[in-house]
């Protein structure tokens, strides 16, 4: 069996950055403002932080507006609410997002459908998941357009192939699995969607070609549920003590890397891998907003 594959996902979302900078001096030279994108950030929560940071790193690389309204954890409901319909009706924010999650008094259902889905860059809007569903043009959720992205520029194959995603969430596992399914490519896949209350795990990861790990749970997949040969996608992100790195932790995914990249014949790792795409898709996302691209 040769080397694994490791997918380089800082270098792919770098490729796509500079294509959205190209477009973004575009707009300018035509006289148009710079994409903007707003994010709602609520709490200390310190990976909600490092998301949101590296958001707003990543507007000013490729040319965007970004703002940022942070709100203690005690804010409530309906302050939340009359920011969102501030920022709905704000002809100045192409597109922002509400970082999740939320403290256990505010409604995340709510939240989301209040916000306007033309601005709707996380692609959480019910109208938003609905056409991703029947393959109507919408903002798609950025984890899995990046998974997408990924699948496309190393070519894997997917028509036909067994893809089992681990996990059921409504920001990853769930849409993940509509969108291999769909027709065409990256689609055409038999998926199949594992969650908490599976029978059989072992046996049905060991049957995948394509295995895609959302399922939040460190170095959850160990090397004896790979196939040889298969393609496994980290989606995972956990920070571990380490007291030899600078910032005292350091970053796994829901894959036993080590062992598992020796059966694979592609692997994303964590970190580098899923997550900087998550980011660029969201940056896609805030430019077709300010080009009005899929709402008019
Ligand atoms: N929390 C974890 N991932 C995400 C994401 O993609 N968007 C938002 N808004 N919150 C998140």
């Amino acid at each position: 069996m040769s080397q694994s594959v490791i997918i380089d996902g800082k270098h792919l979302a770098d490729q796509l950055k500079s294509e959205i900078a190209v477009e973004v001096k575009k707009m300018i030279d035509q006289g148009y403002n710079p994409p903007h994108l707003a994010a709602i950030l609520v709490g200390e929560d310190p990976a909600s932080e490092t998301y949101v940071n590296s958001k707003e790193k990543a507007c000013k690389e490729v040319g965007f507006i970004s703002s940022i309204y942070r709100f203690e954890s005690g804010i409530g409901e309906k302050k939340l609410l009359e920011t969102i319909d501030f920022l709905n009706n704000d002809e100045e924010i192409d597109g922002f997002i509400v970082q999740l999650p939320l403290p256990e008094d505010i409604s995340v259902d709510k939240v989301l459908e209040r916000i306007k889905p033309s601005k709707d860059v996380d692609g959480f809007h019910p109208v938003n998941i609905g056409k991703m569903v029947i393959n109507m043009p919408c903002y798609l959720p950025a984890t899995p357009n990046g998974i997408l992205q990924i699948i496309e520029k190393y070519k894997i194959p997917t028509e036909g192939k067994n893809c089992v995603v681990l996990g059921r969430s409504n920001i990853v596992g769930t849409p993940i699995s509509i969108l291999l399914s769909r027709k065409g490519y990256p689609g055409n896949a038999t998926v199949t969607l594992c969650h908490s209350k599976t029978i059989g795990l072992k046996e049905i990861c060991r049957n995948a070609d394509i295995l895609i790990a959302a399922i939040g749970q460190p170095e959850f997949v160990k090397a004896d549920m790979v196939k040889e040969g298969a393609v496994v996608i980290d989606v995972g992100i956990h920070r571990i003590a380490d007291s030899s790195k600078k910032s005292g932790f350091r970053l796994i995914g829901d894959v036993d890397f080590s062992k598992v990249s020796l059966k694979t014949s592609m692997i994303s790792p964590v970190p580098g891998g899923v997550g900087p795409l998550t980011i660029v898709s969201l940056l896609q996302n805030t430019l077709k907003a300010a080009r009005k691209e899929i709402y008019k």
